[in-house]
Order: structure tokens, then C-alpha cells, then sequence
């Protein structure tokens, strides 16, 4: 065990976890919890929970649970050595000295930001050094000025075959360094090369302001255009989006979601200080969590392309989900918004801006798009498409004007199309309720845990193990009750697990909190322990609860022995009697 379990105890004493959460999510209180939008999960409603007193938190939503440092593990990325330093920063503690494990990975994160930001700092003095005209002359061709390159960090990294790594290696860094941080890459003969050769350099930084990886595009027409750093230990594209660390700190109160790392600088240049970029992916939902910590509304700005239309069309999709208000851009009379803006200018940018649809008008022009409404066959399947996008709008209001509205532009009346979205919704509460009911019928199905990993084998004696420990958490000293009980005893090895550690601490006199065994369980079987304890029990007598649940556990298993001593007889006579 790399940390003491003393330092643990302190840590934990000194962290509220109302007050760490509230720092991501904004909770309200309700009753003995405080509720907020789960961040680990898109949603409108809160369905996500914070105990004080339990010092625990709980997702009705996804499912997902723990102490503060299960909470920071999560939130942050992190392992639990990693987690465990964030909060020891925040209390103010120093880290006790741990050499194996996490903290080891810790250490080499740190170093690969370190190499990045050196990297970085490299690529950009290179462009005021001779030999970088061509990098210089590429800005120059896109029209970027002086202030734009130093406010990206821009660079440019040279023809030639290892002029970084020789670089790097006088400040200390091996090639297996670079290997490990994306900038080097090895060919099959085992030779090891600069990644980015010859080409302007993108540095992309994270939120917190470290260099995490870079892009680089190549000077002419060749292939690939634009090569990006591979995924490692502190780079993951699917959860960063670039210039994001300046785009927090606009004021214009939005995001314009772009393609491309030039679209972006374009934009900042122009003016318009709150573009961010996707890393040459589809947006995630990663990237919709860390969009929806900045802003509450957002512009997509893709590419008028079909490829452009078709991302456009599932960053919706994704955006408004976790409540965002989504316009979409429709840029006209150029490929994309860097071109818009050379062609016609900051100021007509802002127009468009102004102008831009909003996500359902967008949508419904999709669709209308589709179909030649000169002909009768193809208005009645417009009329079924429109009528199927306006059902799943959830303001009435809104069913109203844009229903009316889809039903103008192509010749029909308002009240067929609400007709038809009537019907539509009247189908779908139908589906909906037949859909609660088969739940409502498998109980067995629902007291499942959420992790497949974890499914109970046998769902009764599953049910009781829960309730021993919930009694448990509930008040260490029903320990007293549960003598009789081994953790070999539990049919459930997550559950089974959870008893030994509790009674291992409460056998050292030690405190039996959600928090004190984060170092002992994994986030899932963290989860799990949330979530029996917002089962509802009655603990009015712990003598008497725990003695039923003892004894359902005991029925339980002397049942399966039952089946495995039939089982193991029927073997027997199968196998003619001769086993012995
Ligand atoms: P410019 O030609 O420099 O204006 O690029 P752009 O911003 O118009 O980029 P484009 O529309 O071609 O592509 C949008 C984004 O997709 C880029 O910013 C990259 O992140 C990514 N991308 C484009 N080409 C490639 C490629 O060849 N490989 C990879 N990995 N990503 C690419
Ligand atoms: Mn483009």
C-alpha cells in the first residue's frame, strides 16, 4: 500500500465533499442531499447526488458513486495516487513519499508536459532562426499576423530527420522520452525519427494550460495534410479541443465549434475570441461535458460540405442532450469559416453570427431539403419526416411554431401536421409505458449492479448481502450482530469483499466511511456501494434486520449446495457409478 492509511484518515477529515463537487457541479440543496446535472453523464434533469453526511456521492442517472477521491478520479482523469494529490494540494497536506504505482505514473506525466512545453518553445523559436523561411512563408501565405503566432504558440519544425530529438537531448531528454510523448516514432528497423518533419506546428493546450500534444500540417498539397500527435499518457483527443484554454475566458458568453486548428486562429484573429476546434474527430461526449463546464450555448461552424452538414448534424444531437442551445452557421459563398472571413471579412462573419439558425430551423430546412414538395408523393413522406422531428420537441410551444412552420413551406395545413404529431406522440407515450412496465415486472433485473462484471449469480442472497452491508455503513457497531458471518459466505465476491474490509477496520478500530475505502475498491465496486446505500431500508432495530438477512443468506446457500450435491449425484450415476 503505497499511501498510509493514516494519511488517508486525514485527508479525508479535512475534505468536504459538498464543497469539492460544488467546485464542478452547481448543487442545490433538497431534503438531507444536494443535486445537481451529473457530470458524467449528459442530462437535463438532476439526477445526481451529494450526502453530506455520507461524504458520498450518487448518480440516479448512470449509476456511477464514491468518496471524494473516487469523485476526483473521475472527474479529473486521474488514478488514485493522482487523485489523491489533487486533494492533498487542496487541504493544504504535504504528500507523503510513495515510490511504486500511480505515483510513478504521475512522475512520468509530469515529465512528458515538461518535454511538450519544451518542444513547443523550440518549434516556435524556430521560426526567427535561418533555414525556417518556408514556415514563415506559409503564415505569411494564410494571412496570420505576428500576434496571432505568439498568442498559439505556432512553430515550425524543420526538414531533416532528428533535429528534435537532438534538440531535446541537451535538455536531458532520451529518445524514448519523445518515443513515449508522440514527438519521436520508430520504423521497422528500428530506427527512431522526428514524428513532424517539415511542417507549421499547432501546440495544443489543455484547459489548465499545459501542452498536451500538437498538430502539425504539412507546407504544400502532399499527404497526409495534417498530422496530429498519437494518444498518450496526457493526450487524449477525444477530450480536448484546441484553444479551448483561451476560449474560457471569452466574453462573448458562447463557444463557435469549428473543424479545423485553422478555422480557429482565423476566428481569434478576426475577433471572434471564443472558436474551438475538434482534433480532426467527431465531437464526443467527452468534449460536450468539457464544452458544457465553459459555456450554455454554442454555434457549430463546420465545413458546408456534406461530410461538414453530417458532423453538424450529430454535434447536435450530442449538445443538446446536456441542455446546450445549439445554432448551427450556415456559411455561404465559401468552403469553410477561415475562407469566409478572408473572402468578406470580420464584420460579415458577425453577421452571419447574428444570423444564425437556430438548431430546429436548421433541422426542419435538412429535412424539406430532401424531398421535391412539387410532387405529392414526396410532400406526404416530407409531411411523416417534419411531423416525427417536431414530435420529439419538447415544448409545446415549440411543437406549434415550428410544426406551423413545416407545414407552410410546403402547401400543407398547420392542422394536418399537427395531426400527424399528435398521432406520433400518442404513440410513442404508448411505447414508453408498455417499455416502464416490462421494467417494473423484473425486479430481479433492476437490483442488478450496474457493472456487468459485478452481476449477482444469485439475485436473492445478492439482495440480503446488500442489506448487511447497508446496516453496516449505516453504524459500524451492528458488527456485533453479524458474527456469525464470513465473507465466503456472501455469493456475491464484490459484496463479500466489502464485508472482509469492513471488518477489518472496524476490527482495528478504524473509521468504516464510503471515503476510507476508496484505496481498497475499484471505481465500480465503488459505484455499487452508492448505490446500495440509496436502497430504502428500515434500521429501526439492527439486532432484528441483520438476524433476517443472516438467515435469507444461509437459506440461500444451503440451497445452491442442495443443487450442486444434485448435481454432483447426477454426474455420478451418468458416469455409470464408477467415480469415486
Ligand atoms: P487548411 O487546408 O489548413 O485550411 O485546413 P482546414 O482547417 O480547412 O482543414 P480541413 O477542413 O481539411 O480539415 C479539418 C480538420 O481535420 C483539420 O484541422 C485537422 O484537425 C483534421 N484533418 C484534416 N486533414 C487531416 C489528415 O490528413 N489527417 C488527420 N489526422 N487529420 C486531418
Ligand atoms: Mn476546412
Amino acid at each position: 500500500m503505497p499511501i498510509p492509511e493514516s494519511f488517508l484518515e486525514e485527508l479525508n477529515s479535512r475534505t468536504d465533499i459538498v464543497d469539492l463537487v460544488s467546485s464542478y457541479v452547481a448543487l442545490s440543496k433538497k431534503g438531507n442531499k444536494y443535486w445537481g446535472l451529473c457530470p458524467f453523464h449528459s442530462e437535463k434533469t438532476a439526477s445526481f447526488s451529494v450526502s453530506p453526511d455520507r461524504q458520498m456521492y450518487y448518480c440516479f442517472g448512470c449509476h456511477k458513486g464514491g468518496g471524494a477521491i473516487n469523485f476526483v478520479m473521475e472527474v479529473e482523469g486521474l488514478g488514485f495516487v493522482d487523485a489523491v494529490d489533487v486533494l492533498a494540494k487542496r487541504a493544504g497536506l504535504q504528500m507523503p513519499e510513495t515510490t511504486s504505482g500511480d505515483g510513478s505514473t504521475r512522475k512520468k506525466r509530469e515529465r512528458l508536459l515538461a518535454l511538450n512545453k519544451e518542444a513547443a518553445r523550440w518549434f516556435h523559436a524556430n521560426l526567427s532562426k535561418p533555414g525556417a523561411a518556408d514556415g514563415v512563408d506559409y503564415f505569411q501565405k494564410r494571412a496570420l499576423t505576428k500576434r496571432t503566432i505568439t498568442r498559439f504558440g505556432l512553430g515550425y519544425a524543420p526538414e531533416g530527420w532528428d533535429n528534435l530529438i537532438r534538440a531535446m537531448a541537451e535538455k536531458g531528454y532520451e529518445k524514448a522520452d519523445l518515443m513515449d510523448a508522440g514527438l519521436a516514432v520508430k520504423n521497422s528497423n528500428g530506427r527512431i525519427y522526428d514524428r513532424f518533419r517539415h511542417r507549421v506546428m499547432f501546440p495544443i493546450i489543455d484547459v489548465r494550460g499545459n501542452v498536451i500534444g500538437f498538430g502539425g500540417r504539412v507546407l504544400d498539397d502532399s499527404k497526409p495534410k495534417y498530422l496530429n500527435s498519437p494518444d498518450t499518457l496526457v493526450f487524449n483527443k477525444s477530450r480536448n479541443l484546441f484553444a479551448l484554454n483561451i476560449a474560457k475566458k471569452t466574453k462573448l458568453g458562447k463557444l463557435i465549434l469549428t473543424e479545423g486548428y485553422m478555422d480557429t486562429i482565423a476566428l481569434h484573429q478576426a475577433g471572434f475570441d471564443c472558436a474551438v476546434a475538434s482534433l480532426g474527430t467527431s465531437l464526443t461526449e467527452d468534449h460536450v461535458k468539457l464544452i458544457s463546464n465553459c459555456t450554455k450555448e454554442v454555434i457549430i461552424s463546420y465545413d458546408g460540405d456534406q461530410a461538414g452538414i453530417n458532423a453538424a448534424q450529430r454535434a447536435i444531437g450530442l449538445l443538446e442532450k446536456s441542455g446546450i442551445e445549439v445554432k448551427v452557421l450556415r456559411v455561404t459563398g465559401a468552403k469553410d469559416p477561415d475562407e469566409f472571413i478572408k473572402t468578406y471579412g470580420p464584420a460579415a462573419f458577425g453577421q452571419l453570427l447574428e444570423g444564425s439558425t437556430n438548431h430546429n430551423e436548421y433541422q426542419l430546412n435538412q429535412i424539406k431539403a430532401k424531398y421535391d414538395l412539387t410532387q405529392d408523393d414526396q410532400r406526404v413522406d416530407y409531411l411523416k419526416e417534419a411531423a416525427a422531428f417536431v414530435a420529439r420537441l419538447d415544448s409545446p410551444v415549440e411543437r406549434e411554431v415550428y410544426g406551423t412552420r413545416a407545414a407552410e413551406a410546403a402547401g400543407l395545413t398547420p392542422a394536418a401536421m399537427a395531426e400527424e404529431v399528435k398521432r406520433l406522440r400518442t404513440q410513442r407515450r404508448r411505447k414508453a409505458r408498455r417499455q416502464e412496465e416490462r421494467r417494473a415486472l423484473s425486479p430481479a433485473q433492476e437490483s442488478q449492479p450496474a457493472e456487468r462484471s459485478l452481476r449477482y449469480q444469485n439475485v436473492p442472497s445478492a439482495r440480503a448481502e446488500e442489506g448487511v452491508i447497508h446496516l453496516l455503513m449505516l453504524d459500524s457497531e451492528n458488527f456485533q450482530y453479524a458474527s456469525a458471518l464470513q465473507p465466503e459466505h456472501f455469493s456475491s465476491p464484490a459484496l463479500g469483499k466489502v464485508f472482509g474490509l469492513l471488518r477489518d477496520k472496524w476490527e482495528k478500530g478504524q473509521v468504516c466511511t464510503m471515503a476510507s475505502l476508496s484505496a481498497n475498491l475499484t471505481p465500480e465496486e465503488m459505484s455499487l456501494l452508492a448505490r446500495i446505500q440509496e436502497k430504502p431500508v428500515s434500521v429501526a432495530n439492527g439486532e432484528r434486520a441483520m438476524a433476517d438477512y443472516i438467515t435469507a443468506i444461509r437459506r440461500q446457500r444451503s440451497a445452491d449446495t442442495d443443487d450442486a450435491l444434485m448435481a454432483f449425484r447426477k454426474s455420478k450415476l451418468s458416469n455409470g457409478g464408477t467415480t469415486e
